[in-house]
């Protein structure tokens, strides 16, 4: 009996540690496959419309991807997540993604959609309403605020597959340049103000899977150096430059964009100068907003003055 309250308590405590998970209340007409970061969860009766498939997935999870084959009549998936005391997280509706065909990983974070494929989700009918209204209007406890959805057109026999992506708070990247920067996320450049004043932090905005940060810096004399952090909302480093980054005196035709390839010899790792706050620096700006004090003024080798240096950081899942 001792041992049985033991058990229990330590379970107890495992289960709270945890947090609490949520419940995927889906069904799809007709046959349905779910997959919960990339993982597919089997359960008994997917392969059944008329009946509530009910699934714990993690309170963290980042994508829920629902695959569904229609034999006829009208096809469809219907889903809603709740929490433990049943509040509503999410329903089926057009801020779902669906496609027509599969591809690799889409149903995984991180996951890129090919241009065109994918398109919100787009609704049949609510919960208990249509068609469903005479055959189902009440499938187990998924939510009525759920749309029964497919990709437009609503084509029977067809096969969709629908991705629920959580959305991500932005990150932020603290950036300066001596002496004169310009930035890029995903091969886009960011202007701001303040870009060729190298006293002055810049702060910008970036996805939180964003894949590619490149700057671009020209220095006018003495020394030169790029320095950046990057950083979750609540101030946490996510990364610095250092030698983590790639560095090349040369301009190459979509060097800050993602799937760049780099020429033989033309990149080499970031050549650390000094820490933000030390070396030459230490003496002018110790404090440059608020970059990671971890970061390092980066160049290429040689650190040549008068010179342009092209930086980037690959961040690919
Ligand atoms: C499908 O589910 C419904 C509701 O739970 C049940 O009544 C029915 O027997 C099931 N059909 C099959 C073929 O399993
Ligand atoms: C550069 O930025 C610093 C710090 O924000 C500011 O004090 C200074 O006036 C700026 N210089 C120019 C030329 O804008």
């Amino acid at each position: 009996m001792a041992r049985a309250i033991f058990c229990w308590v330590v379970l107890k405590i495992i289960l709270t540690a945890k947090g609490e998970d949520y419940v995927l209340r889906a069904t799809c007409d007709n046959a349905m496959a779910v997959y919960v970061d990339g993982k597919e969860i089997i359960k008994s009766g997917m392969e059944n419309w008329t009946q509530e498939s009910t699934i714990s997935i993690p309170s963290d999870f980042k994508v829920l991807g629902i695959r569904c084959v229609d034999y006829g009549v009208i096809p469809g998936i219907l889903a809603s997540v709740h929490k433990q005391d049943g509040e509503e997280v999410l329903v089926t509706d057009g801020s779902w993604r669906c496609s027509r065909e599969e591809f690799e990983g889409w149903s995984e974070a991180g996951f890129t959609e090919a241009d065109g494929a994918w398109e919100d989700g787009s609704p049949i009918a609510r919960h208990g309403e249509g068609i469903w209204s005479h055959y189902m209007p009440d499938i187990g406890s998924i939510s009525k605020n759920a749309y029964w959805i497919w990709t437009g057109g609503h084509e029977t026999y067809s096969t969709a597959y629908c991705r629920y992506t959580v959305p991500q708070p932005a990150l932020f990247l603290r950036a300066t340049c001596d002496n004169e920067m310009t930035v890029y996320v995903d091969g886009k450049e960011i202007i701001k103000s303040g870009m060729e004043n190298w006293t002055q932090e810049s702060t910008i905005s970036i996805p939180y899977d964003f894949k590619v940060l490149g700057i671009r810096c020209v220095d006018y004399g003495v020394i030169p150096g790029i320095l950046a952090s990057v950083h979750k909302q609540d101030g946490e480093e996510v990364l610095v430059t250092d030698g983590s980054w790639r560095c090349s005196r040369e301009e190459f035709e979509g060097w800050s964009e993602a799937g760049f390839t780099e020429a033989d010899g033309a990149w080499e790792d970031g050549s650390p100068i000094a820490r933000h706050g030390e070396g030459i620096w230490s003496h002018y700006m110790p404090d440059i907003g608020s970059i990671s004090k971890n970061a390092y003024w980066i160049w290429t080798g040689g650190h040549e003055t008068y010179s342009t240096a092209y930086c980037r950081y690959s961040n690919y899942f």
